[in-house]
């Protein structure tokens, strides 16, 4: 949530450096972006509402610019609630990803003593209180002092016109730092700066580090200079562009064939180490969140089944209401394509400190999962950029299942299926299968409410496909376990409800067709997914049948639903959904 970027240095094209490092981070947040620059001795500033796109800046040539894009949480998406933002004589400028939780209190207080404010945002405290310690305080202490007044997680940057320094600090949310020749890069995340330098310095919580001729890095409590540490990164960051695609959704629908076979063929070693401390773990944890909580659900079905071993699953946002069992035996597996995600990030950090081992599932290399984990597999997905989780979630149910199979000591088998369920993505991505996707879609563009059940392993397929409808094209949509519908649900099934029915040739077949006989028998109009045909059906759509990766093909078809669904509505980018952002580093 927000990608913050920075530049000072011996180069003169801050406000254009800045630019191009926000359209690398937009992905953090879309809902507006803004750059200042230092002119002299006065601070400028650009904002605007909206996406980046190709946009270009007017502002004056300068060696130091901080700027942001947006993922609104306190106040609408305005240009004055855009950052950065600053005090009451326009000196000091702030970007700011997190929340400031006692905002509210501070502004009072500022209020008390006559600072004006001119958005409706938490950060904009900021700026004002560091003018507030700025009357008796040089720059630097200001920053400290100021900073240590928030509570939260929380990264900023600060600009100040008199000064040749910015000034970046963080409680929580993530910051880098990048050396180059005579110049300083601070950003959200590597992927922001890696074009300008590979020497990095990643900024840890309770720090703040000046920027200007030289580094400084300062312990934020107690104010003492830290020995800076700075890493080479080698990493290789795969670019992405859409290619032939006019969206990268379906560019990374159409890539999961790869990234199940890759999985398939080459994670050998991968599943074996995992679940050799899977087999070694005294009580297990997969957490993750949205998408990535769905796959970590698919795994307590995978593991129970397959291997039968019982894996306790969390959303990450209720782990830590969950940690005071966990003991140094405990092995907690994070599950997240970006490796950022603050509700997984604030558990694992705690279940650390309790000694407890972490084995991360993640996507992106040099995240703050990747370096908090003792163990770290990387799902070799490739970039993700659509804000929709699509081959991330496929990548990591082809891992959960090819290390299920390995603990059970038939990982030849798991292979097998894996690379059967590519070979059925493949057949769903040709245009005759899409065009029976498109019949369906057409069926259920107009509807306000899509139900969609399953049983066992498909109650997660189940919740994944709602997730994906509910984000892509903007209907409503509810996933819940086929039995949990006369608890409760059946009361909103009427004539012509559309209810999706994921029916694999499992133990759960029969009782997930009484089900659907249950919503036929009210009316509902239902779209079976899997490898066999019923009567009850009134659309079907055909997987093969291969086992638990039946899921598989299951969730591409629900992927492909939502994406045509989105283009029937009109979705203006289907890439990027309202009001979300890909990464998401706020709680
Ligand atoms: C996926 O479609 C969503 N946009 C979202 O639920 C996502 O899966 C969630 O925010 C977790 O992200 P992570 O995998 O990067 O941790």
């Amino acid at each position: 949530m927000c990608g913050i970027f920075g530049y000072i240095g011996n180069q003169n094209n801050a406000a254009e450096s800045t630019l191009e490092g926000l359209k690398l981070l937009e992905y953090r947040g879309y809902d507006s972006w803004g750059i200042a620059v230092k002119d002299g001795k006065n601070i400028i500033v650009e904002k605007h509402v909206g996406k980046i796109g190709q946009a270009k800046t007017s502002l004056p040539k300068s060696s130091l610019g901080i700027g942001h894009t947006r993922w609104a949480t306190h106040g609408g998406v305005t240009v004055e609630n855009s950052h950065p933002h600053l005090d009451c004589r326009k000196e000091i400028a702030v970007i700011h990803n997190g929340i400031i939780e006692n905002f509210k209190d501070l502004k009072n207080e500022l209020l008390a003593k006559n600072h004006i404010f001119l958005s409706e945002t938490d950060t904009e405290i900021l700026p004002h209180l560091i003018e507030e310690y700025l009357k008796t305080e040089e720059f630097s202490s200001a920053v400290r002092d100021a900073f240590n007044r928030l509570k939260g997680l929380n990264a900023v940057v600060v600009a100040y016109s008199p000064s040749e320094e910015i000034i970046a600090a963080k409680t929580g949310s993530p910051l880098v730092v990048g050396l180059g020749v005579n110049e300083f890069y601070v950003a959200s995340d590597v992927s922001g700066i890696i074009n300008h330098t590979r020497r990095i310095l990643f900024v840890e919580d309770n720090q703040m580090v000046i920027l200007g001729k030289k580094l400084k890095l300062i312990s934020l409590s107690s104010g003492d200079e830290i020995q800076p540490v700075f890493n080479d990164i080698d990493w290789k960051f795969e670019q992405s562009d859409k290619g032939d695609f006019k969206h990268f959704f379906m560019k990374e629908v159409s890539e999961q064939p790869k990234v199940v076979k890759n999985i398939a063929l080459n994670y050998k070693a991968e599943s074996e180490k995992l679940a050799d401390l899977i087999d070694k773990a005294f009580g297990t944890f997969m957490l993750g969140c949205g998408t990535a909580s769905y796959a970590a659900l698919a795994g307590t079905y995978l593991f129970s089944r397959i291997a039968k071993k019982h894996i306790n699953f969390s959303i990450g946002s209720e782990f830590m209401y969950l940690e005071d069992y966990l003991t140094q035996k405990s092995l907690i597996i994070p599950i997240s394509q970006s490796g950022e995600t603050i509700d997984v990030v604030e558990p694992v950090a705690k279940a650390l400190k309790k000694g407890a081992k972490i084995a991360a599932i993640i996507n992106v290399l040099g995240s703050t999962l990747y370096r908090q984990a003792d163990y770290k597999f990387l799902l070799g997905a490739g970039p993700e950029k659509a804000v929709v989780g699509t081959k991330s979630f496929i990548a990591m149910i082809a891992m959960l299942i090819l290390t299920a199979y390995t603990l059970a000591k038939k990982q030849s088998k798991g292979k097998d299926l894996l690379i059967k369920s590519a070979e059925n993505i493949e057949n769903i991505l040709k245009v005759d299968f899409i065009e029976k996707i498109k019949i369906i879609a057409d069926d259920l563009k107009n509807k306000e409410h899509i139900y969609i059940i399953g049983r066992g392993l498909s109650y997660a397929t189940a919740v994944e496909a709602t997730l994906k409808i509910k984000e892509t094209s903007c209907i409503h949509a509810e996933g819940f376990a086929g039995g949990e519908l006369k608890h409760g649900v059946i009361a909103l099934i009427e004539k012509g409800t559309p209810c999706i029915v994921f029916a694999p040739n499992d133990e759960t077949y029969d009782d997930i067709i009484s089900n659907a006989e249950e919503i036929n028998a009210r009316g509902g109009f239902i779209i079976g997914i899997g490898p066999k045909n019923n009567d009850v059906f009134d659309r079907f759509l055909q997987t093969d049948d291969i086992g638990e990766a039946t899921m598989i093909p299951q969730v591409v078809i629900s992927q492909i639903l939502a994406y045509q669904l989105a283009l029937k509505r009109g979705i203006e980018d289907p890439d990027k959904p309202r009001n979300l952002a890909k990464s998401v580093t706020v709680k």
